[in-house]
């Protein structure tokens, strides 16, 4: 059988991370200029995994007990009724920055389940896909919310709450974001951990913080869908604003999110899991090249420009 290539976007937060856990909306969208790919083709011997991008070459008999990508293999093989996972060679690459809340984990098991079942004659739907990389998130983050996986399976702007079905939305005038990366790591697990200790300890108090960002990402997908779009910028400040009140920024992700308003940004926000990882900046085509320069010279280790629009398939 020939080779068979599955791939899957990057994803930014815009609205509503962190609150999402407690059951009020999120926005995502997918970011398609960085992509992990899979391909998977026949092998002599035995399944193996060739991670080029982190120099790993290793079979999958030899994975760690709790490694998601063994976990997605496994998931895929069980849906094809393979109990023996088949010879082959899963080759992968990928483009989206490690660690960094782009998603990069999701994506990688997105597109290997994708060419694996492909590979095994047993297409899955977006939804499909989307539960078996959700299971995968649960080994790395414990409780997620599902927005990643989602958004990653289904590569459209979606508006996201907890245990419903996801919403795709469409966006009748495209806009431009600028993401920073503060280099840092970002702890999702620890900054989510630290969210539920402050939450128990004062429920009506983060209650009230949850329910107002929520109603920013109601407020930003009616905005979006009106093509307002300059008007998500105060919005994404509003949502940084509760977003500090959550103690997940930092002082790496302030200075980013500084240096886009000062360049022209109408709106800058941590995106994902904060204490570190990426920064969002709402830019114009004007104000594009200002605000990227702006952070580069603020320190970001990795600069992203990207489009959001609705995907042909949406
Ligand atoms: O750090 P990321 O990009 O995987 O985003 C996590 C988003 C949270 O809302 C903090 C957690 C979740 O499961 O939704």
């Amino acid at each position: 059988m020939s080779a068979i290539t599955a791939s899957a976007p990057g994803k930014i937060i815009l609205f509503g991370e962190h609150a999402v856990v407690y059951g009020v909306p999120a926005l995502a969208v997918p970011v398609t200029q960085v992509r992990a790919l899979a391909t998977v083709a026949e092998h002599p011997t035995a399944f193996e995994i060739d991670a080029h991008d982190i120099g790993r070459r290793y079979r999958l008999s030899d994975a760690p007990p709790n490694d998601p990508l063994a976990l997605a293999i496994k998931l895929v093989c069980q849906r094809a009724k393979t109990y023996q996972p088949p010879s082959v060679i899963l080759r992968l690459q990928s483009t989206i920055p490690i660690a960094s809340g782009l998603g990069s984990g999701a994506a990688i098991c997105a597109a290997s389940a994708r060419a694996l079942a492909t590979f095994l004659n047993t297409p899955i739907t977006n939804t499909e896909l989307s539960a078996i990389v959700f299971e995968t998130e649960k080994l790395l983050h414990g409780t997620p919310s599902g927005i990643d996986n989602t958004v990653i399976a289904h590569e459209q702007p979606i508006y996201f709450v907890k245990n419903k079905l996801p919403e795709p939305f469409t966006i009748p005038k495209p806009f431009h974001l600028v993401i920073g990366d503060t280099g840092q790591p970002a702890p999702t697990k620890v900054a989510v951990g630290d969210v539920r200790a402050a939450y128990e300890r004062d429920p009506e108090r983060y209650t009230h913080i949850f329910n107002q960002i929520g109603a920013l990402s109601w407020l930003a997908r009616a905005t979006i869908e009106s093509g307002l779009v300059a008007e998500l910028g105060p919005l994404m400040n509003q949502n940084q604003a509760l977003l500090r009140q959550l103690n997940v920024s930092s002082p790496e992700l302030e200075t980013l999110i500084e240096a886009a308003l000062r360049a022209g940004a109408s709106g800058a926000k941590l995106s994902g899991g904060g204490r570190g990882g990426n920064m969002v900046a709402l830019v114009t085509p004007e104000t594009r090249l200002a605000v990227a320069t702006a952070l580069r010279q603020a320190g970001a280790h990795h600069i992203i420009e990207t489009t959001v629009a609705t995907q042909a398939n949406a």
